[in-house]
């Protein structure tokens, strides 16, 4: 059909956005709404799925975790740095306009259909200028979370610390460090100063926040390249997707060929959207049950796999230029410690993406299943490692902290690391240890510390002809 002659869009007009923000109440994110389905969102999971308790106190710190390194064990931080994820957005102007689609389908049905009448009379609240952004609730996730960190080590986020922040030039992760930063300052002064006292300024750092846009070799082989989503297109079509197409259909009286997977996973993620952003129980969440949700969680982490995790090793070697980086500071943090000199960096705030995290926890070796996740081991995988509303929600955030141990009883006990994903210790794939002596840790990644060089993987004239389940 030509759109030359289109007409407004059926609809009702849109409030101003300052307007619908105000209807989210600060109350109505405090009631525990948990769905049952709220375990399989994958990537646009609420931070709270991963720490519950947070659900009913948002500055509490969970169940002590008596594996941390603490200044009792006399070990104290050194030198903190934090990758993390930009916190709760609003869908991306692309999933607003298949919403768009999908809610147009359902209001211009004829024939009267019950079960669709609450979506035909839902309030489409998106819209298209929301691309991305951060939600009131990303901005409370950041200064939360600042809180808490600054609770949990408070020897390294004093008053007299320089802070180092970086972010991605993303809208979203750019006003995620600027929330971040506003909790810090009311963690240390208990309300925030006239002004930034800190005088400290957000890097913008794409090549470390965003090194998949300038891995050419990632670009052309992967994010470009139609046929590398086999897995998941072949998933979409699959007899499982199949089967949750059918009952949707089925439930909207709308003809089959009219829905696909693609706008059936925009209705779970507006359920997703509507619980995060609003925590409210959306009709749309009334389509799915259990079952269904954990076909989509599946098709959601197929891409994350495929794209971002080891489905192809560009997707995890174009973080090394950010694993380098990581290790350089903490060099120098040792080299300086050695020296009796200040530490420069004690603490770093790193803010990007999903797609910042998941490759540099796959180079590292971190939810390796043993098999790949294909469309066609749906069921096999179910116990699977690699559920990426486990690893990257919302506000995800991957810690490393390098401790200064005294009476160590020799030299190499001196320098220990922790890591800590979305602030709990995360084991060590080598050791299955929730600490590990850092000459241990640069032994054990010492093949990609001495020879994973962004530059080097990333080149795209040195690759051969080869397929890229290679690369
Ligand atoms: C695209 O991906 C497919 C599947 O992995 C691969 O066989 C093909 O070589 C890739 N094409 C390019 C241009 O990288
Ligand atoms: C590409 O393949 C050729 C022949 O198989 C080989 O000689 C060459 O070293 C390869 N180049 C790279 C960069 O791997
Ligand atoms: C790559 O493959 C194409 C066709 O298979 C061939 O013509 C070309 O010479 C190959 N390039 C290299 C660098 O091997």
């Amino acid at each position: 059909m030509a759109s030359c002659f289109r007409g407004p869009l059926p609809g009702r007009p849109s409030l101003p956005l300052f307007l619908l923000l105000l209807r989210v109440s600060l109350a109505q994110e405090r009631a525990a709404a948990t769905s049952l389905l709220s375990g399989y969102f994958g990537t646009k999971s609420r931070y709270e799925e991963v720490n519950q308790h947070l659900l009913q106190d948002p500055l509490s710190l969970g169940p002590p975790d008596p594996g941390y390194l603490l200044p009792s064990a006399a070990c104290a931080p050194l030198q903190l740095r934090a990758l993390i994820r930009h916190g709760t957005r609003f869908p991306t102007e692309k999933q607003i306009r298949k919403l768009g689609q999908l809610h147009r389908l359902l209001r211009s049905q004829e024939r009267p259909c019950p079960a669709a009448q609450p979506f035909a009379h839902w309030d489409m609240w998106y819209h298209p200028d929301m691309d991305g952004k951060l939600a009131p609730k990303g901005r409370l996730d950041m200064e939360q979370l600042a809180q808490r960190l600054a609770a949990r080590f408070p020897g390294l986020f004093s008053r007299q610390r320089r802070f180092a922040f970086a972010s991605s030039s993303k809208h979203r992760c750019v006003e995620s460090s600027a929330a971040f930063r506003k909790g810090l300052l009311l963690a240390l002064h208990g309300q925030l100063p006239a002004r930034d006292i800190e005088n400290e300024e957000t890097e913008i750092n794409d090549k470390l926040m965003r090194f998949f846009d300038h891995c050419e070799k990632f670009v052309t082989c992967v994010e470009e390249n139609a046929t590398a989503m086999y897995e998941v297109d072949a998933f979409k079509q699959g007899p499982e997707m199949k089967r949750v197409l059918e009952k949707i259909a089925a439930t909207l009286c709308v003809p089959l060929r009219d829905l696909n997977a693609d706008l059936v996973q925009v209705a779970f993620f507006t359920c997703s959207f509507e619980l995060a952003i609003k925590n409210v129980n959306s009709p749309w969440c009334s389509l799915f049950n259990e079952e269904d949700a954990k076909v989509l969680e599946y098709l959601n982490d197929l891409k994350q796999y495929w794209k971002r995790g080891y489905g192809y090793d560009i997707n995890s070697r174009s973080s090394c230029i950010l694993f380098q980086d990581i290790f350089k500071h903490l060099d120098k943090a040792i080299a300086e410690s050695k020296s009796s000199m200040p530490i420069s960096s004690p603490v770093i705030l790193q803010f990007g993406h999903a797609e910042t995290l998941q490759p540099l926890l796959a180079l590292m070796g971190f939810f390796k299943d043993e098999e790949p996740l294909a469309a066609n081991n749906y069921k096999k995988q179910m116990h699977r490692k690699f559920r990426s509303g486990r690893i990257v929600p919302y506000a995800s955030n991957l810690i490393f902290v390098l401790y200064h141990c005294d009476q160590a009883k020799t030299p190499e006990e001196e320098y220990q690391v922790q890591i800590l994903l979305n602030e709990k210790l995360l084991p060590f794939p080598h050791s299955e240890e929730t600490v590990s002596l850092y000459t241990d840790l640069k032994n054990h990644y010492k093949d990609i510390l001495q020879n994973c060089h962004f530059s080097e993987e990333c080149e795209l004239s040195k690759t051969n002809n080869t397929s890229t389940d290679e690369l």
